[in-house]
């Protein structure tokens, strides 16, 4: 499972771990000559079956999928979770590549990062309100870091998951935006747990009460999707039922619960066309997002 010389190219192939940039680069010179499709899936590691259901999918599409792993210091403030946030490197190896990944791409802070290091990329629309408002340059970090991966990879497909909708948000816009737009941009749905809870690597900070209490996000998104299944079509209306929800859950403190464009991620009056449900709140100290794409009766 390491990196191989030229003449052991298929094996390399097969299954490769990558550390620096050239190590990439040449590895996706061999795919290409065989003609493979690659899919980056990128992630920060602490794979769950959230992040592998990603993997599994373009591989069940025949696609060379290269996982990345790397935990992007500059999408976390600095009282935020950087120095806790879970960090298993051998366990990710072996979870994406028996969900089928070909490579994992794996860099260090100080090669994503070097000495010197001057450029962000901002963008506007998308990025502004909600997690943006909530966390300033957590966007910038992503976009920064999302586009030196599709740089250094130069993927066919970016997967992408719907649990952060307005990172899918921020990374259209920045495909659009940016030319990169021959890059197709996957989003697989959010994947739960048993009980409805979407699955999160923050998840393994919660003792199991708060876990417990951790269930009023997806039934938020029940309560609302009950009102629009009984007329309701008032953006605000539909939002507040969801907020209730976790206003009167023990332990639960809400951040937002809004429905929005999920391209613009400018609140709706209305629903009368495509929107998401977002919610956020703490249980504890933990900051769990939650969403669900709204479909009018
Ligand atoms: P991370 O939180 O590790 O998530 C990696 C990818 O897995 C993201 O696209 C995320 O939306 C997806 N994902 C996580 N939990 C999921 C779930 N329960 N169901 C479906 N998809 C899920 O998101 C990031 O990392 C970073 O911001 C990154 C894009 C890697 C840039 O640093």
């Amino acid at each position: 499972m390491t990196n191989s010389s030229p003449e052991h190219s298929a094996v390399a192939i097969r299954a490769a771990f990558l550390r620096s940039v050239p190590e990439v680069r040449r590895h996706v010179r061999e795919v290409r000559a065989q003609g493979g499709q690659i899919a980056l899936v990128p992630t920060m590691g602490a794979l769950h079956d959230g992040h592998l259901a990603l993997v599994r999918s373009s591989a069940a599409r025949g696609e060379h999928v290269i996982v990345s792993v790397f935990v992007n210091p500059a999408q976390f403030a600095p009282h935020e979770d950087l120095d806790r946030y879970p960090r298993q490197e051998s366990a990710d190896i072996a979870l994406a590549l028996d969900a089928g990944a070909r490579a994992i791409f794996a860099p260090t802070a100080a090669d994503v990062y070097p000495d010197g290091f001057a450029t962000t990329i901002e963008v506007g629309g998308p990025s502004r309100g909600f997690e943006g408002a909530l966390r300033p340059n957590h966007f910038a970090g992503v976009a920064t870091v999302v586009a030196k991966l599709l740089l250094i990879v130069r993927p066919d497909r970016l997967v992408l998951g719907q649990k952060d909708a307005q990172q899918v948000a921020v990374v259209r816009q920045m495909l659009r935006d940016l030319n990169l737009d021959d890059i197709d941009l996957v989003v697989h749905p959010i994947v739960r747990e048993d009980d409805g809870v979407a699955m999160s690597s923050r998840n393994r900070y919660l003792n199991p009460d708060q876990r417990r209490a951790a269930r009023a996000m997806p039934a938020s998104l029940r309560a609302a999707q009950h009102e629009i299944d009984a007329g309701e079509t008032d953006a605000q209306r539909i939002a507040a039922a969801a907020r209730r929800v976790l206003e009167e859950a023990v332990g639960v403190r809400p951040e937002y619960a809004a429905v929005v464009d999920p391209d613009t991620f400018s609140p709706l009056a209305q629903l009368d066309g495509p929107a998401v449900l977002c919610v956020a709140a703490r249980v504890g100290p933990t900051r769990l997002l939650d969403n669900a794409v709204l479909i009018p009766t």
